[in-house]
């Protein structure tokens, strides 16, 4: 009975190396620009969006399946494919790596993006990218319901890892003529999308503001961008628009990609304090409230709270549950973390993305993490960051805080941000609202 089975798991394994081997020369003739990608991700050989293969994968899948509840051996075909992964993921393979990272408003993500934005020469990042389409589909006439939305926003992130801006693109309001724009979103954010090489000329010097801090550049060639994205070796996204994990599933397990995901999380008591100062328009409700005293528990704003501290958490316990196409490609970091151990912490993600951590990246979280002087702008990134991560406490009413922690429990228990049972405990600074805790590396 046993060696029957060791037949039809050879026979098995034999297959799926002829369907793995036809995928990849399929899809090499079909994306000349990614030739070697394909090659180097072993991990995710079945593409089961690819319609060409769906029945004869279907069938391997079903009797793999089989095969491996009988024999209760269902880790070997996959840990062979993790210890491939490995070497992949050290560079034997000198692999093309997609970072994508994940936060939400006022969680420090555009400080967390410069760690990679500031990696050097082989690093292509973009700085939330998927503003424009948000901006397009969800204003007053837009009508897209959130699966339709976060469909598009998956899409659109999978294009732009293979360098492909024509998704993008359409998004962007006024449309570029040409694939050229002068409205693309903080451009200056993004340091390769200000190097020499994507620099366009400025033609009315006068009237033309420039659309770079470092050099005077023109409106931005998307073409331009394309190649430059093209030739750097890792590829980088922040964005704060995703609201659940789980919709990308299709893009992390594209053969194309090496995707790695790191999800950036923050004490829901300390994104609502921030909002408050930095939206001061879209939460004027909160701070009436926070005057008032009385928060009424049924109201949009605080559904909406408690929305998104359900999306966050459920996308935490999706990428710290393990599954299997999320193995070894997800990572949860707390910005308490980082503001306390910003190069630690660095060093951590690096290490998790598989990319040298560079003299570069780190010379720029060394002077951004030790200054004194406060920034101007709400957006800064230059903060003394230790410091920044716990003034929340003294911008945000006990009553507030209480709303917080009772709609966004399960959240902040699972994160290991302490409750505070008063106003003294709230404001006293010697007690630590941070619990221990170490998500499971991958
Ligand atoms: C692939 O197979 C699955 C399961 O049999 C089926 O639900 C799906 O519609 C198929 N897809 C295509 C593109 O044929
Ligand atoms: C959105 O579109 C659907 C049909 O596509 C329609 O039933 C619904 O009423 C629309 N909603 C709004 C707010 O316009
Ligand atoms: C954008 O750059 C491409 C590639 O260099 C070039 O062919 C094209 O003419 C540029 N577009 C414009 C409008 O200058
Ligand atoms: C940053 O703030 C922390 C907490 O207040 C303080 O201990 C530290 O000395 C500050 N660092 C610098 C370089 O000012
Ligand atoms: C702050 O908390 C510490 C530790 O619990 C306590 O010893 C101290 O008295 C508190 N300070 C104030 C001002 O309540």
């Amino acid at each position: 009975m046993k060696t029957k089975y060791a037949i039809v798991f050879i026979c098995i394994v034999a297959l799926v190396i002829i369907e793995k081997e036809s995928n990849i020369l399929s899809r090499v003739s079909d994306k000349l620009t990614q030739m070697q990608t394909p090659l180097q991700t072993p991990q995710t050989p079945l593409d089961y969006s690819n319609a060409t293969h769906n029945g004869s994968l279907t069938m391997l899948k079903m009797l793999l399946s089989k095969l491996t509840d009988t024999t209760g051996n269902s880790s070997n075909l996959s840990e062979e494919e993790e210890d491939m992964d490995e070497l992949g993921s050290h560079g034997y393979a000198g692999g093309r790596k997609h970072i994508l990272l994940l936060a939400t408003t006022r969680t420090g993500s555009s400080f967390v993006g410069e760690f990679f934005n500031q990696h050097g020469e082989n690093m292509f990042y973009l700085f939330e990218p998927l503003w424009h389409v948000e901006r397009l589909l969800t204003m007053p006439i837009g009508n897209s319901s959130g699966t339709v939305l976060s469909g598009i926003y998956r899409d659109v992130l999978q294009a732009l890892f293979l360098c492909d801006f024509s998704q993008l693109e359409r998004f962007i309001s006024p449309l570029p003529q040409e694939h050229v724009t002068p409205a693309l979103f903080r451009r200056e954010s993004s340091l390769s999308l200000c190097e020499e090489s994507v620099c366009s000329p400025v033609i009315k010097d006068v009237f033309e503001r420039y659309h770079c801090k470092t050099r005077r550049c023109g409106p931005l060639n998307l073409t331009l961008a394309s190649e430059s994205c093209l030739s750097k070796q890792h590829h980088a996204i922040k964005t704060v628009r995703v609201r659940q994990l789980e919709t990308l599933q299709p893009l992390v397990e594209d053969p194309r990609l090496d995707v790695r995901v790191i999800q950036l999380v923050r004490d829901p008591r300390a994104i609502l304090a921030s909002r408050m100062v930095a939206f001061s328009d879209k939460y004027q409700t909160w701070k009436t409230w926070a005057q008032d005293g009385q928060v009424p528990e049924d109201d949009e704003e605080v559904k909406r709270l408690k929305g998104n501290c359900d999306n966050i958490r459920m996308s935490a316990e999706v990428g710290l549950s393990r599954p299997s196409w999320l193995r070894r490609r997800y990572m949860l970091v707390r910005y308490e973390d980082i503001a306390r151990y910003p190069m630690q912490k660095a060093e951590e993600m690096y290490r998790f993305t598989g990319i040298p951590f560079s003299p570069q990246a780190r010379d720029w979280i060394l002077k951004n993490t030790q200054t004194t002087q406060e920034a101007s702008g709400i957006y800064s990134t230059q903060k003394n960051s230790s410091e920044q991560a716990e003034k929340w406490r003294f911008n945000i009413p006990f009553t507030l805080a209480q709303v917080v922690q009772r709609v966004c429990g399960p959240t902040m228990k699972l994160f290991g941000y302490k409750f505070v049972d008063d106003e003294k405990m709230l404001i006293n600074k010697s007690i630590s609202l941070l619990e221990e805790k170490v998500f499971r590396l991958p």
